[in-house]
């Protein structure tokens, strides 16, 4: 199946939708990264934190003819956002994969109170220099912290991995990346298996498509041109969650489900201003 893309200010193409790999690890984890990829998918999420790095490498490389078109992903956990230590994490990561670079690398989580994430942002353009990596981005970064981060390194992300999903849907901050050329990646995008997929305007939006609940978020998030990345085990459910790209919502659905959108409907209650992660 071939996946649409999306292309952020300087010209970096990204599939239009990936795999969601947090607790897909092992051997389990392997096979469920091959099956991905043999269905169609090329961009691949991981992070140091989800100790799956080696998984989703070893996957990759087994799938060699397609290496190429793979975007593997992973991220700086917040206790390396010292320089040298995050380029040795980095390096660490490469390692991991197997691989002789990883594609695409995000700082995991900002931590504003450390404050340390524009030192972080310097080690991962370096990495890129270096060749440790391809693409660098962000994760879970606030605007305020995006556009320090460009005015002190005059260095902008290709990517922002916030949380997206119909009861937070981030219409300004997705506004805030679109002017700004960055692309957004939506993680949890079906709510992390919350009662999303019960809510009637999701269920009336998926009768009228003759599609799954699933698939209805899933072209939600298609139609605001957020990349999703949901994360699923088995080989029936990560077909059917790329099976989304012939299903066109009109704006009424698509707006129908953005009403659902809560100021409290983070599913954690994650705000990347206060939250912190390591
Ligand atoms: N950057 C960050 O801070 C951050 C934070 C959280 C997540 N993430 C990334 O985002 C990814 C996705 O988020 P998530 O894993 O929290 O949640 P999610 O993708 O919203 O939901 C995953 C849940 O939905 C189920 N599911 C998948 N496809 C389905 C379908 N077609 N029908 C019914 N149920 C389906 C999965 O089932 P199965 O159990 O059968 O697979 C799993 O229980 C993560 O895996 C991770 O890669 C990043």
């Amino acid at each position: 199946m071939a996946i649409p893309s999306l292309t952020a200010a300087d010209g970096t193409v990204l599939p239009a939708i990936g795999l969601g790999t947090y607790r897909l690890k092992g051997s389990d984890g392997v096979d469920a990264v091959t099956h991905a990829i043999r269905a169609g998918y090329r961009l691949l999420d991981s992070a140091v934190n989800y100790e799956n790095e080696g998984a989703v490498g070893r996957a990759a490389r087994a799938e060699g003819g397609v290496r190429d078109e793979l975007v593997v992903t992973s991220k700086l956990p917040g206790r390396h956002h010292r320089y040298a230590e995050a380029l040795t994490t980095i390096e660490e990561s490469v390692y991991r994969t197997g691989l002789e670079r990883i594609d695409l690398y995000l700082i995991h989580w900002p931590n504003p109170r450390v404050d340390l994430y524009v030192e972080a942002w310097k080690a991962l353009i370096e990495a890129r220099e270096r060749g440790l990596v391809r693409h660098i981005g962000l994760s879970n970064f606030l605007p305020e912290h995006v556009d320090r981060l460009v005015s002190e390194t005059g260095v902008a992300p290709v990517v922002n991995q916030i949380e997206v999903h119909p009861y937070f849907p981030q219409q300004e901050a997705i506004d805030y990346h679109r002017e700004h050329g960055i692309l957004v990646q939506g993680w949890s995008p079906l709510g992390r298996g919350n009662d999303l997929q019960e809510n009637p305007v999701v269920a009336e939006v998926a009768a009228a498509h003759g599609v799954t609940p699933a698939q209805a978020i899933l072209a939600w998030h298609v139609a605001r041109q957020v990349i999703p990345l949901p994360k699923a085990a088995s080989p029936q459910r990560q077909r059917e969650n790329l099976d989304v790209f012939d299903i066109t919502l009109t704006d009424a659905e698509v707006d129908a489900i953005t009403a659902l959108g809560r100021p409290d409907g983070r599913l954690a209650d994650q705000d990347p201003a206060v939250y912190e992660e390591f």
